[in-house]
């Protein structure tokens, strides 16, 4: 989600814990390691050698000279393309993009077409897809690389001053009746969408299948595991704790080995607020940042339970990873209270040696957390894995300037977070008196173990052989610049950057791990000088900067696909860096290449291939928010988010 808009957002921490920000630990580790202070830090030769011969096409310098010639990525076979401003999708020479789905395609055979001007109703936009695109995956129908189900989140709708400009158009908000919020609510929420590969080599939406489905933040949904049942998920609609309707501002999102798709619920804290006129929010509440009055979404005003007032626990119905079976158009959408109760961003799975399912989460806020869950039972190939992800342990993770082997800069552990084995926890009776109030205050049991605060942890990726975790901390440019210190270079951080860490004994059930930065972004185009943080580490030049890396997903032979979502203003810090764009990042060498770029005011999101990698989804969400766009269809058309499909022209693997 575009962060500078939304009141109580991401950006501003709730986090008022006194653990320590990862900056510091960063410090230290560089300290010790004796790195010079002027440089980033990072001391492999490969970093010095930052690859500035590889990319193609953008003005401006490449940094300093002295850098050493890099070795060229043999898995990056495409040209870097240059930065864009355009109001177009841009891609490698030797690729097509194309877009696909937009927000409003009708799903099922014999609807009528979506209408430009915003009066489709609700019950239309049940049967549409839905706003705002983000996390995707292709589920491939009996293993085609030609057929299967295309899966995504559509995070949120967007709002502007009380407005909805786009769902209703340009001042069709009022009068805010029912109907108009009940289609918002049907704009949020999941597609499921048959595809196939026609005779000529398009993908179109198969119409008249089962499969087809919307999934909206109306639809019923069952809360399953250690919380469910709890008193805090109990509302005046539902005794029992485990009915809930609906999902929203599913942002990231993941999928499992036994074929199910991940939804994370990301800032669900923007659809809760009063029209009491009083700020009743409670610790709780606050921490998870609930708007203190109205949101900008009014849902508040024709449905109660959005109102914290009215119905103080139907917010902590939200906030989980929800498990949805795409194949089964029946089947009843499961939130996972097991992995805990944070702003979920993705949720990037690994298969432990003994077949325990182990999955990396971020909590998207300035100053919080990343998670990683461990299930008690083991996956079994084609068996019964419905419950794996019911029961199991939940670790937060703890940053520390120890002493790493090769080039990584620091050590780490997961810190339990147990009611039983955590004596920290084992001792608030208050706010935790059974493990079910641990999960469902997941961020404060993790203030209360010393968790370590992160820049705004995004998309987590597992490196398809090595088992190394990948995160993007998009940014946290809260903090002033005069607000920067010696211990925190970066505290100011509008770029971003990317950390990995390795499980000890390359076991991903491991509780303690080595870190390391993977990219500092920055902006060599604005500052010059290799000695300013600002530009970056040795891998990032004037021909590949970007700022905020948020999307993140590794192809199955080990290529990292990252995507932006920044500032596209091209101005000012951000200089040179364009629209939010794609990149391609080498591990090993540590090169990164401009693959696309989106129109304008977009961001770029959710990555998802066909199981032979020729075929790419991905996500551009909310194209010409600020109001300069009218991608795709041009004109002075609407802007739409919409699906992109990108294929090589000659048919080969993308990236090669
Ligand atoms: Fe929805 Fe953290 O991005
Ligand atoms: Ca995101
Ligand atoms: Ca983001």
């Amino acid at each position: 989600m575009k962060n500078i808009r939304v009141l109580d957002s991401e950006d501003l921490p709730t986090n008022t814990s006194s653990n320590e920000h990862f900056q510091a630990v960063v410090e230290r580790a560089r300290s010790r390691r004796g790195f010079l202070k002027s440089g980033l830090g990072l001391s492999a030769a490969v970093f010095l050698a930052g690859p500035l011969a590889a990319c193609g096409g953008s003005s401006g310098g490449s940094g300093e000279g002295e850098t050493e010639t890099p070795p060229e990525s043999s898995l990056l076979g495409f040209k870097a393309i240059p930065i864009s401003t355009e109001d177009t999708i841009m891609v490698a020479e030797g690729y097509t993009a194309e877009h696909f789905v937009p927000w409003g395609t009708p799903l099922f055979a014999g609807d009528p077409d979506w209408k430009s001007d915003g009066s489709d109703d609700s019950a239309a936009q049940a049967r549409q897809v839905g706003d705002n695109h983000d996390g995707i995956h292709f589920f491939p129908i009996n293993g085609s690389s030609d057929e299967g189900l295309l899966v995504m989140n559509h995070e949120y709708t967007t709002t502007s001053g009380g407005e909805y400009p786009w769902l209703f158009g340009v001042g069709g908000t009022e009068p805010w009746t029912a109907d108009k919020a009940q289609k918002a609510i049907n704009a949020h929420g999941v597609s499921v969408i048959h595809i196939v590969r026609n005779a000529e080599g398009k993908w179109e939406i198969k119409l008249d299948s089962q499969y087809n489905r919307r999934i909206t933040a109306a639809t019923e949904m069952q809360l399953t595991g250690p919380a469910a049942g709890h008193d805090l998920l109990k509302t005046s609609e539902d005794a029992t704790g485990t009915k809930v309707l609906g999902t929203f501002n599913n942002c990231g999102n993941g999928w499992t080995p036994w074929n199910t798709y991940l939804a994370c619920e990301e800032n669900f804290n923007n659809y809760f607020g009063t029209t009491s006129g009083n700020d009743q929010r409670d610790e709780a509440q606050k921490r998870y940042g609930l708007s203190a009055q109205e949101t900008g979404y009014r849902w508040e005003e024709h449905f109660d339970r959005f109102d914290y007032v009215k119905e103080p626990n139907e917010s902590n119905r939200f906030g989980w990873i929800v498990e949805i079976d795409p194949f089964d158009p029946n089947s009843v959408p499961r939130k996972r209270t097991a992995l805990g109760r944070i702003k979920h961003e993705n949720a990037a799975y690994r298969l432990a040696a003994d077949q325990r399912i182990v999955v990396y989460m971020g909590d998207d806020q300035a100053g919080d957390y990343i998670y990683k869950f461990v299930s008690d039972g083991t996956f079994k190939e084609g068996g019964d894995n419905s419950a794996l992800l019911d029961s199991g342990k939940l670790y937060v993770a703890q940053f520390e300037d120890g002493e790493a082997s090769g080039d990584f800069m620091g050590t780490g552990k997961w810190i339990l977070l147990d009611k039983n084995d955590n004596a920290a926890l084992l001792a608030d009776n208050t706010n935790f008196p059974t493990q079910a109030d641990i999960l469902i205050k997941t961020r404060m049991a993790a203030d209360l173990v010393g968790a370590t605060k992160m820049d705004r942890p995004e998309w987590v990726s597992v490196h398809p052989t090595s088992g190394e975790v990948y995160v993007t901390l998009t940014n946290n440019s809260g903090r002033a610049e005069d607000e920067t210190d010696d211990a925190n270079p970066r505290a100011a951080n509008r770029y971003g950057q990317i950390i990995r860490w390795r499980e000890a004994g390359e076991d991903a059930t491991a509780t303690t791990f080595e870190w390391d930065l993977f990219v500092l972004a920055g902006n060599p185009v604005k500052y010059t000088d290799r000695a300013d943080l600002k530009s970056g580490s040795e891998n990032i030049t004037a021909d590949n900067t970007f700022n905020s890396p948020d999307g993140l997903a590794f192809d199955q032979e080990g290529r990292l696909w990252i995507q932006t979502d920044g500032n596209y203003s091209n101005a000012g810090e951000y200089e040179g860096q364009g629209n939010n764009q794609m990149l391609c990042a080498d591990p090993a060498s540590k090169e990164i290449r401009r693959f696309f770029v989106g129109p304008k005011e977009c961001e770029v999101t959710g990555i998802a291939f066909t199981p032979d990698s020729k075929t790419l989804f991905i996500n551009i969400q909310h194209p010409g928010e600020d109001g300069d766009s009218h991608w795709p269809d041009g004109g002075t058309s609407l802007p739409r988010s919409s699906t992109v499909i990108i294929t090589k022209n000659d048919g080969g693997v993308i990236g090669s």
